[in-house]
C-alpha cells in the first residue's frame, strides 16, 4: 500500500485549515471564538507535525536535515501566533505578515531545500 500520498494530503489540509483559523484569529481576535480557534489550531498543527514526520521517516530523510529544523521553527512559530493574536490584538498587522512569511519559509524550505 502507498502511504505517502495519506500523509502529504494530511499534511496539505492541516496547513490549510491551521492558516485559515490563525488568519481568522488575525482579522477578529474576538474573546467569544478564542476556544474554538485554539481547539481548531492546536489539532491543525499537531496534524501538521505527525504527517511532517510520517513523511520523513517513510522518505528516509534524517530528521535533522537543515531545512528540515527551518521548517520545525516555522512550525513553531505558527502554532503559536492564534494564541498571540487574542493577546495582543493591536500587533495583528505585524502578527499577519509574520504568518505570511513563516508560511512563506516553510514551503520555500520544501522545495528548494538549501541546506
Ligand atoms: C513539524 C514540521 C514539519 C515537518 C517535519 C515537515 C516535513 C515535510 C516533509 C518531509 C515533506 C515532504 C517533502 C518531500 O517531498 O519529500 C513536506 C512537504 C510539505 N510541507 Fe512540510 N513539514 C513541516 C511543517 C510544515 C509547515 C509549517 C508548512 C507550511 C507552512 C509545510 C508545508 C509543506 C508543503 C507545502 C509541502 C509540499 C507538499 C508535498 O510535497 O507533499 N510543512 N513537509
Amino acid at each position: 500500500m502507498e502511504r505517502l500520498p495519506y500523509y502529504q494530503l494530511l499534511h496539505i489540509l492541516s496547513l490549510v485549515v491551521l492558516t485559515a483559523h490563525t488568519f481568522m484569529a488575525l482579522a477578529n481576535p474576538a474573546p467569544e471564538n478564542r476556544r474554538r480557534t485554539m481547539m481548531i489550531t492546536g489539532i491543525a498543527a499537531l496534524l501538521l507535525f505527525v504527517s511532517g514526520f510520517g513523511m520523513l521517516a517513510l522518505n528516509k530523510i534524517p530528521y535533522a536535515s537543515g531545512w528540515v529544523i527551518v521548517k520545525l521553527f516555522c512550525w513553531l512559530g505558527l502554532a503559536a501566533l492564534a494564541g498571540v493574536a487574542y493577546r495582543k490584538p493591536q500587533l495583528r498587522g505585524t502578527l499577519s505578515l509574520v504568518a505570511l512569511l513563516l508560511t512563506a519559509v516553510a514551503i520555500f524550505m520544501v522545495y528548494f531545500r538549501p541546506f
